[in-house]
């Protein structure tokens, strides 16, 4: 190359330079002029074909283009614009979508393990809806009209009729008017009282009913075996279990059921109310008027029923001193449980 086509790429050079709009563009004129393989580098091995006596003059020229070209090149970089990308732009430097997998709330898993135990013992889940009759939460069930838990201080009506059920035993009034004896059920589910809410309280809460009705004989013996299973299944075989004398409407005779307190192991706290104890459940033997309600002959057949509350077992089987942690959703407190 002579020292006059030496000038004219120089001037080539730079306008391509100038030219260039965008920075890919420069990139290409500066890979072009001064990459690896570009011909800058490529003239400066040719020096040697130059003639000796235009050779410092050769030289000289190449290094003022190549110092002209790069400071060009660095001035145009700023001017132009980033490339536009097209198609979806892969970013390696976000952050990672995290996806933490849910566990199961402790109360449907202390309601799928009532289920597991009852279920051993031939128990089979039933249903029946929130919204219930005047009948099946009280008439059927035997509770006078002028019952207190009847007030509308203490039950949410709907109208006359219609209420939200104050407890799972509607259920049995359902199961047994749509079943012949033998009937084997446990039916966990929503209950709501006018309640306030405190560290063991909740308008909102869980039980689960069972009941076993048969032809053949059935003892309160029977539901206390069977009650003191279940607490041994569910909390250990260290836990106590006792049954008081109580009344229910749909019971004779019935019993309250208390589980030892879990939590301080029977010493007393502020979830056991300093005494050892926790009720879980009331029971007895299905009130003869029950069975006239749903159309089972008294004489015929013989039967125990109990209502547990859900959230007390959760409460004392995973150590939660105050009920509202189970409906805050906290997921630092929920993700315990996984
Ligand atoms: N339904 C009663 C309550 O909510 C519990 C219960 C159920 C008692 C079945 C006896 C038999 O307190």
């Amino acid at each position: 190359m002579t020292l006059a086509e030496l000038e004219q790429s120089y001037g080539e050079s730079m306008a391509a330079v100038r030219d260039a709009t965008d920075a890919t563009a420069l990139d290409q004129v500066r890979v072009r002029y001064v990459g690896r393989n570009g011909l800058i580098p490529a003239l400066v091995k040719q020096m040697k074909d130059v003639p000796a006596a235009d050779r410092p003059a050769f030289g000289k020229r190449l290094q003022t283009w190549r110092a002209e070209l790069e400071e060009l090149l660095e001035a145009r970089k700023g001017e132009v614009a980033a490339p536009v990308a097209s198609g979806p732009v892969f970013d390696a430097t976000l952050p990672g979508q995290w996806s933490v997998p849910g566990v199961e709330h402790p109360v449907t898993q202390v309601i799928a393990e009532v289920a597991r135990i009852f279920g051993k013992l031939g128990f089979t889940v039933a249903d029946g809806p929130d919204v219930e009759t005047r009948f099946n939460n009280f008439t059927a069930l035997n509770t006078a009209a002028h019952h207190p838990s009847m007030d509308a201080a203490d039950t949410f009506w709907f109208d006359d009729d219609l209420l939200l059920r104050t407890q799972t035993s509607p259920v049995q009034v359902r199961v047994m008017t749509a079943h012949k004896p033998p009937v084997r059920i446990i039916t966990p589910g929503r209950c709501y009282r006018r309640d306030t809410t405190d560290a063991t309280h909740s308008a909102n809460f869980h039980q689960t009913e069972g009941l076993y009705v048969d032809t053949r004989p059935v003892s309160l013996a029977d539901l206390k075996s069977t009650l003191a299973y279940f607490a041994r299944e569910m909390m250990g075989s260290k836990v106590g279990v006792r049954f008081r004398p109580h009344f229910f409407p749909f019971t004779e005779p019935s019993v309250e059921v208390d589980f030892s307190c879990h939590i301080c192991g029977g010493s007393g706290c502020r979830v056991c109310k300093q005494s050892g104890w926790i009720e879980i459940a009331g029971a007895g033997m299905v009130d003869p008027r029950v069975y006239r309600f749903v159309g089972y002959d008294p004489e015929e057949v013989y039967g125990y029923a109990f209502g547990m509350g859900v959230e007390r077992i959760a409460m004392i089987k995973y150590g939660i001193k105050d009920i509202r942690h189970l409906y805050e959703n906290d997921v630092r407190f929920l993700s315990q449980f996984g």
